[in-house]
């Protein structure tokens, strides 16, 4: 049965390996992980799980609420969620990922997930919220950030823009099928 599986999914199977192997890399490299203070930036937990439930869904064509919710657990320390006045306004989720280098093992980062309530978008939430956590980064010595974006997404393209990130590539299929995106970096050291 589960040969049949491998077979028919090729695919699916090679990326379930991949993302549990991204996933056992990203709780080591999280180990002595330091918080610090930050401004209206705080990390998430069980009791703001619906509201950032809420947010990816009408920020996202295509919910992700399992992934969403297993990341939160998984991945705490570094999901971070932004607040107006008490209210949860929105979300930034990273993952840690390992890096050989010559100068040896370097922490990397990925956003794996950003989105803002609508009511509350072109407010400055979104570079708050990056600012906040990238300074948690550079203290966890993170020597760069990543992410995918789709080329059409203006405010987010403008949003990584203005918050230090650099395009590196232009792919096609990984922000959905036949979508092309860009891939963006920001150096940190
Ligand atoms: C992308 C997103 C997170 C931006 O968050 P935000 O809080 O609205 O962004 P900010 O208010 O901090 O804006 C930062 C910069 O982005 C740009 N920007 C934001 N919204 C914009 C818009 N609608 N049109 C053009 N530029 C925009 C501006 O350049 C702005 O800088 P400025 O205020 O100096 O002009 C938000 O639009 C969102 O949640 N979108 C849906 C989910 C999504 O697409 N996530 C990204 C996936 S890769």
């Amino acid at each position: 049965m589960g040969l049949i599986n491998i077979r028919a999914k090729p695919d699916a199977y090679l990326r379930n390996i991949s993302n549990l192997l991204r996933d056992i890399a990203g709780a080591y490299l999280l180990k002595d992980w330091k918080q610090i203070e930050k401004e209206n930036v705080e990390t998430s937990n069980d009791i703001m799980l619906p509201e950032i439930l809420r947010i990816q869904a009408e920020g996202f064509k295509y919910e992700r609420q399992g992934e969403i919710t297993k990341h939160s657990k998984k991945f705490r320390e570094i999901f971070y969620v932004i607040k107006n006045q008490d209210k949860i306004v929105g979300y930034c989720a990273y993952y840690l990922k390992p890096m050989l280098s010559f100068k040896g093992l370097k922490k990397k980062s990925v956003i794996f997930s950003i989105a803002i309530d609508k009511e509350f978008r072109h407010k400055g939430f979104g570079r708050k919220l990056l600012e906040e956590s990238i300074k948690e980064m550079k203290v966890n010595n993170v020597s760069a950030i990543s992410l995918y974006v789709n080329i059409n997404n203006t405010p987010a393209v403008k949003l990584y823009e203005k918050s230090g990130f650099l395009v590196v590539k232009e792919v096609e299929n990984v922000c959905g099928k036949k979508e092309r995106c860009y891939k963006m970096e920001f150096k940190l050291f």
